[in-house]
């Protein structure tokens, strides 16, 4: 009998939201049901095992790791690590045992009250409305449709870099959903320029979403992933 906690979202979705996480939560590597789900189930966020003993936190589409805390190899841990929303605002990611401290979001002191997964894929850590920090402007190795990869932003994988670096005014990489080709904007530009098709470019579909990934062997590939539908949608 699921009708009374729909009618809880449906009257109350400010307040109530299954996808917000709050300052003071953790999510354990050593746990494993330990998870944020997009509302919708899309994405999750959540330690992947890649290895014996190596996890990473991570934004994770279809099993595929799409964001990882520190990027790889810089943030891999062991099952002794933690990803904690600390009171003061700050993401951490830190071996609970010494305290050590792998990677960070610097967002301390910026009056953060909540973070929260996105159905693009996107986690969000606000000050009421105001976006303080998302992962779409800190990537590591992956670009999302509806991100917007633009100046100062760094794709990283392993010890290769990409980053644009052009004399364009304000360039901007966009993977231009549905149909799979990955196009550079601005606004110098009199209409976006084709950087690379996806090979199954131009089949509309909605069950499956791509994505732009730097390979250790410096390539960039696009992929495409079956869409899994969420459970527990009302
Ligand atoms: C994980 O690594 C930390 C830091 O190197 C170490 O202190 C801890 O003992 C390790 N834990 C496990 C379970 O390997
Ligand atoms: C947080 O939000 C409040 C209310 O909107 C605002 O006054 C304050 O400047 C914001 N702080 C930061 C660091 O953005
Ligand atoms: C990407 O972001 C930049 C900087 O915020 C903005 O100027 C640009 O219009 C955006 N591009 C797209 C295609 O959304
Ligand atoms: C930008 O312009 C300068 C001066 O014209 C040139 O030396 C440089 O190579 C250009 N950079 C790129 C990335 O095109
Ligand atoms: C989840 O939300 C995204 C973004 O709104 C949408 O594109 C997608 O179709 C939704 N997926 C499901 C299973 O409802
Ligand atoms: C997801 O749900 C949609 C709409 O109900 C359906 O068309 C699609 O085939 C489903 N996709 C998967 C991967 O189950």
């Amino acid at each position: 009998m699921k009708i009374p906690f729909c009618l809880i979202f449906i009257f109350f979705p400010a307040i109530i939201s299954a996808a917000d996480v709050f300052p003071g939560s953790t999510l354990h590597a050593s746990n494993s049901e330990n998870s944020r789900d997009s509302p919708n189930k899309t994405f999750i966020l959540s330690f992947i095992q890649e290895a014996e003993n190596t996890y990473f936190a991570a934004i994770i589409y279809n099993g595929i790791p799409v964001w990882k805390a520190g990027g790889d190899p810089g943030g891999a841990v062991n099952s002794s690590a933690a990803l904690r929303f600390l009171p003061d605002g700050n993401l951490q990611l830190v071996y609970t045992s010494t305290g050590f401290l792998v990677w960070q979001s610097n967002t301390a002191g910026r009056e953060v009250s909540t973070g929260k997964l996105d159905d693009s894929g996107n986690f969000i850590l606000r000050n009421g409305s105001i976006q303080i920090w998302t992962t779409f402007d800190n990537p590591s190795d992956t670009i999302l449709p509806g991100q917007n990869f633009t100046v100062n932003h760094v794709l990283r994988s392993d010890y290769i870099r990409f980053a644009s670096n052009t004399n364009l005014t304000s360039p901007s990489l966009v993977l231009q959903q549905p149909v799979g080709i990955f196009s550079l904007f601005d606004p110098m530009l009199s209409s976006p320029l084709t950087m690379a098709r996806s090979s199954d470019y131009g089949e509309v579909t909605d069950d499956s979403i791509r994505f732009v990934k730097l390979e250790s062997d410096g390539n960039l590939r696009t992929y495409s992933s079956a869409r899994i539908n969420g459970s527990g949608n009302c």
